[in-house]
């Protein structure tokens, strides 16, 4: 098995160990916690959902994760109709949509962070400034237009501006990361907050020049012997 170099990227977990008693519902607990811990999120805000048989399970709205508890996960089932004793984060349907459309992801992270937002309050994407950019799966990591929380408006950009890709941001929102399991999007936030603080500070000396989309396009290749992406 090849060793990568240093400067390759190889995901260090975000959440804590796995114990063997754990559920699905604790898993999300788990990863909510470790969000907002690392400094990726803050508060309420944010949402998280896991892939299930042919639903979803999902955060409650507004509930403190310290407080929450693995029955206030919700489960919604094929059809979006919620099973629990909370209702589902207001964000369900862009969880929804993206679990139904993307049979690649079983996990979604939505969350607020500081310097990725800032980047989603302009409207703008992440370009290709750094080879990481590649991880979300193309040359830029878009920035899906302005529509409300929770509406299907804000579903259908997040579905177009996520079309092969793995992360976008949300105009004047926050981001969201997908993955083939919490860990991995959980991990792919850490990384685009990550992209976004350079790019902020590199913005101090001017914009910094862009990688060309073939070299993007090489990198990804090149990351595909290795890494998990
Ligand atoms: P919920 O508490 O309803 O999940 O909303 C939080 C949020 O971040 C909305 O975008």
């Amino acid at each position: 098995m090849p060793i990568a170099p240093p400067s390759q990227p190889r995901r260090r977990s975000l959440m804590p160990a796995e114990r063997p008693e754990d559920r699905p519902e604790d898993q999300i607990i788990a990863a909510c916690r470790a969000m907002n811990a690392s400094g990726l999120n803050q508060g309420m805000s944010g949402n998280i959902s896991l892939r299930q048989g042919d639903g979803l399970l999902i955060t409650p709205t507004s509930l403190d994760y310290d407080r929450m508890q693995p029955e206030d996960i919700v489960r919604l089932d094929a059809e979006g109709r919620p099973q629990g004793r909370r209702r589902p984060s207001s964000e369900w349907r862009f969880h929804y949509d993206i679990l139904r459309q993307r049979p690649d992801v079983a996990a979604v992270v939505h969350a607020h962070p500081i310097h990725a937002t800032a980047i989603a309050l302009h409207g703008r994407p992440i370009p290709a400034v750094h080879y990481m950019v590649a991880i979300a799966g193309g040359p830029e990591i878009r920035c899906a237009p302005y529509a409300r929380f929770g509406t299907q408006a804000l579903s259908d950009a997040a579905l177009a501006a996520l079309d092969g890709r793995m992360a976008c941001l949300l105009a004047h929102h926050g981001l969201i990361a997908l993955g083939r399991d919490l860990d991995q999007a959980l991990w792919l936030a850490h990384e685009v907050e990550t992209l976004a603080r350079m790019y902020l500070a590199s913005l101090a000396m001017g914009e910094p020049p862009r990688l060309p989309d073939a070299e993007i396009a090489g990198v990804r290749a090149a990351m595909q012997g290795y890494a998990q992406v």
